[in-house]
């Protein structure tokens, strides 16, 4: 779709909800009307997590608030939404954890790759509100604040049609990152050219070969088409990032206090549903891109991509002081949930021993 065309479309297309939505809070029942947008298909974990949450919330306040969900950019790109979740245009998005750096610079910890050790890392990371909850306030005076994590599994390399099985391999190419100055940063120390667009442009890109390739979960692959041009998918697990649940500070602070409550509880459930549902959803995921689209999955050997991120930590560490303590916080978790690899090779060690 033409972009200027879509741009106005978006335009209208809010013009006439937001519209509605005070259609809705003249009636009777004065319903407060919540919007949500998100960037993934209606088949997504996301979309699947933020409907169990609509179900919750229309059980639980019934008659005093109305959930709509927004699926696949119909309120424009993640980095539209955060500005209109920002104003209290919409009341909530689900943002990459990336794009969220260019609104507080202390989300640069969790886009740093190779940061954990492992999922297990990760997971308990992010689960640890003494860790998140810094973190996730500090975009409170920017009129907003993060409400729950959302797994989005691992990131890595695919390509058209040159496989990557080491760094070298993606000299020259043109790999698609998303909007952050630290997603530009790993490429240049990978050797790529990062060009930065919004995810609803990336399969154009690749199918008029703009891009050689890009970096994504599995999902990419089949519910975003991706797998369709691309043949080649290397696991070098470069990151985890987390998508985020993020809500209008105004709209959360105003919040009488047993509505809120049940949103907190609502929040859980949205955590709850997607995790659960993306376990699955990876799984079909791999399964489709090999027999339906016949793509390639790579397993390089992953250290001369960590060593060649290494210096990254060091950069943003030193940029931002503050974000220390959490790092170190981090790696106690990288100890007790070491990489699978680096597990077998201790037990391995223990049975020599
Ligand atoms: C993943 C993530 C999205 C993000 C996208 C991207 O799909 O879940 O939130 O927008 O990557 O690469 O932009």
């Amino acid at each position: 779709m033409n972009r200027g065309f879509s741009k106005s479309f978006v335009r209208l297309w809010l013009l006439i909800i937001i519209c509605g939505g005070l259609w809705g809070c003249s009636g009777k029942q004065e319903a407060r009307i919540i919007r949500i947008g998100h960037n993934q298909s209606v088949n997504h974990p996301i979309h699947i997590a933020l409907t169990a949450f609509q179900n919750y919330i229309h059980e639980r306040l019934a008659g005093r608030y109305i959930v709509q969900v927004y699926p696949s950019e119909l309120l424009g790109s993640q980095t539209d939404m955060v500005q209109l979740t920002q104003t209290g245009a919409i009341d909530f998005c689900v943002a990459s954890n990336a794009i969220l750096e260019t609104f507080s610079k202390d989300y640069e910890i969790f886009n740093l790759p190779y940061l954990f050790a492992s999922q297990e890392a990760y997971h308990h990371v992010m689960d640890d509100r003494q860790i998140t909850d810094p973190i996730f306030g500090s975009t409170e005076k920017a009129g907003f604040i993060a409400v729950t994590w959302l797994d989005a599994g691992t990131r890595n390399f695919y390509t058209l049609d040159t496989p990557v099985e080491q760094p070298s391999d993606l000299k020259g190419m043109k790999i698609r990152v998303q909007q952050s100055p630290t997603n530009i940063e790993m490429m240049r120390l990978l050797g790529g050219s990062a060009t930065p667009m919004g995810f609803g442009d990336v399969y154009t890109a690749l199918q008029s070969g703009i891009i050689d390739g890009a970096e994504n979960n599995e999902m990419a692959l089949t519910d975003n088409g991706h797998g369709d041009v691309c043949k080649f998918y290397s696991y070098d697990m470069h990151q985890m990032v987390p998508d985020i649940l993020i809500g209008n500070q105004v709209l959360m602070e105003e919040m009488p206090k047993e509505a809120r409550e049940i949103f907190e509880e609502g929040f859980a459930l949205v955590n709850q549903v997607e995790r659960k549902e993306w376990v699955k959803a990876v799984e079909q995921a791999k399964e489709r891109a090999v027999r339906e689209q016949q793509v390639e999955f790579i397993y390089p050997e992953q250290r001369p991509f960590v060593e060649a991120c290494r210096p990254l930590h060091e950069r943003v560490l030193k940029g931002n002081p503050r974000l220390k303590p959490i790092y170190d916080a981090i790696q106690k978790y990288n100890e007790a949930y070491p990489s699978l690899e680096k597990a077998c090779s201790e037990s391995k060690l223990a049975e020599i021993e």
